[in-house]
């Protein structure tokens, strides 16, 4: 071949690999490219041995071009997969794209029982004041339930607690009372306990009843316990609970398990005695059945009334869990309705 020849033939291979390479959609193509015209056996690789026939000057000026032809080449080449490599990045870019601002799927974190908040809140308090938190079976047995708490079988005090009855003298507790006789039992005088538990009454279910509800008992026994230490622990009770004064007044209640009895009411903390819807215009809301241990519950709990006595209450702890959070109907409490009990 001439020179002339050679030159054309060069550039016809240069514009062609170029228009191939701009044209290629795929490495493979472009592989396939590069193995052509620049591989050992490539068309660059043939000119390269024609150009031995050439003249020592005409040789020096082809092969000038064809190296220039060469390294065009291969930065087409270059250049093109550079594009490919971007253009896969992208797809894949937009394939795994994530959202850092997206809530977390991550389960979120419980929150406690209404019931439970202030249950822990009344434990702590008493706790301080050197009160042993103790727990009985929801499943008692009618003697502690009753019997123990100075109520006997004919007793009309057994009807204002309807009862679900179980069988061999074992019942669901209407109240955590038969905790204290555990407690003297287990422990013995001095004591002081506190017991908040669960309880049951065969109940007709309404916003306002529930046949499952809670309770916290508690009980001191010492010597010369007066009414006075009663209205003292009390006071620092509520005032623990709704962390401010409170004003407290007792009146005569019938417990058969206190001599005396008492319902320990509190003034309104929402219209501070003078009179509202909540505390039926009374100034007054009852909050805190009271009294001083009966001396047949003590003998029942092998204590001798004659050198010991005590103080004992019932806290409606479900009660007061609604008054504390604004909450209207008991129901809720028991619902197990996630966005109720999420709010707290
Ligand atoms: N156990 C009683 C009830 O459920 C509440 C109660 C009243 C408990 C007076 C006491 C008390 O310890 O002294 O109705």
């Amino acid at each position: 071949m001439s020179e002339a020849n050679l030159e054309q033939t060069l550039e016809t291979l240069r514009t062609g690999a170029l228009h191939g390479v701009r044209a290629a959609q795929t490495l493979e193509a472009l592989e396939a490219i590069r193995v052509d015209v620049l591989g050992r056996k490539g068309s660059l690789a043939q000119i390269s041995k024609e150009m031995g026939k050439l003249a020592p000057a005409d040789r020096a000026r082809v092969g000038k071009l064809l190296n220039l032809a060469k390294q065009t080449v291969e930065q087409a080449l270059e250049s093109r997969k550079a594009e490919f490599e971007l253009a896969a990045l992208n797809t894949r870019l937009n394939a795994e794209w994530v959202d850092l601002t997206l809530p977390s799927t991550a389960p979120r974190p419980g929150s406690l029982h209404p019931v439970t908040i202030v249950q822990k809140e009344i434990e702590d308090l008493f706790i301080s004041m050197g009160f042993t938190v103790l727990s009985g079976p929801e499943v008692e047995t009618e003697f502690n339930n009753f019997d123990a708490l100075n109520i006997p079988p004919d007793h009309p005090a057994r009807d204002m607690q309807d009862t679900f009855w179980l069988e061999g003298g074992h019942l669901l507790r209407t109240h955590t009372s038969p905790v204290q006789v555990r407690g003297m039992l287990k422990f013995g005088p001095p004591l002081r306990m506190i017991a908040p538990g669960r309880v049951f009454r065969n109940e007709e279910v309404d916003p306002s009843h529930e046949h499952t509800f809670y309770q916290l008992e508690g009980m001191m026994v010492d010597r010369e316990v007066s009414v006075a230490n009663l209205t003292y622990f009390m006071k620092t009770l509520l005032e623990g609970i709704f962390h401010r004064d409170v004003t407290v007044r007792l009146r005569p209640g019938y417990f058969p398990f206190v001599e005396p009895g008492f319902e320990l009411d509190i003034q309104c903390l929402l219209c501070g005695g003078k009179g509202c819807p909540v505390c039926k215009q009374s100034g007054w809301v009852e909050l805190l059945p009271c009294g001083l241990v009966h001396p047949n519950v003590l003998r029942f709990g092998g204590i001798d009334p004659e050198k010991w006595n005590g103080f004992a209450f019932g806290l409606g702890l479900t009660r007061l869990a609604m008054m504390r959070f604004g909450i209207d109907d008991i129901r809720l409490l028991q619902g197990g309705d996630l966005r109720f009990l999420r709010q707290f």
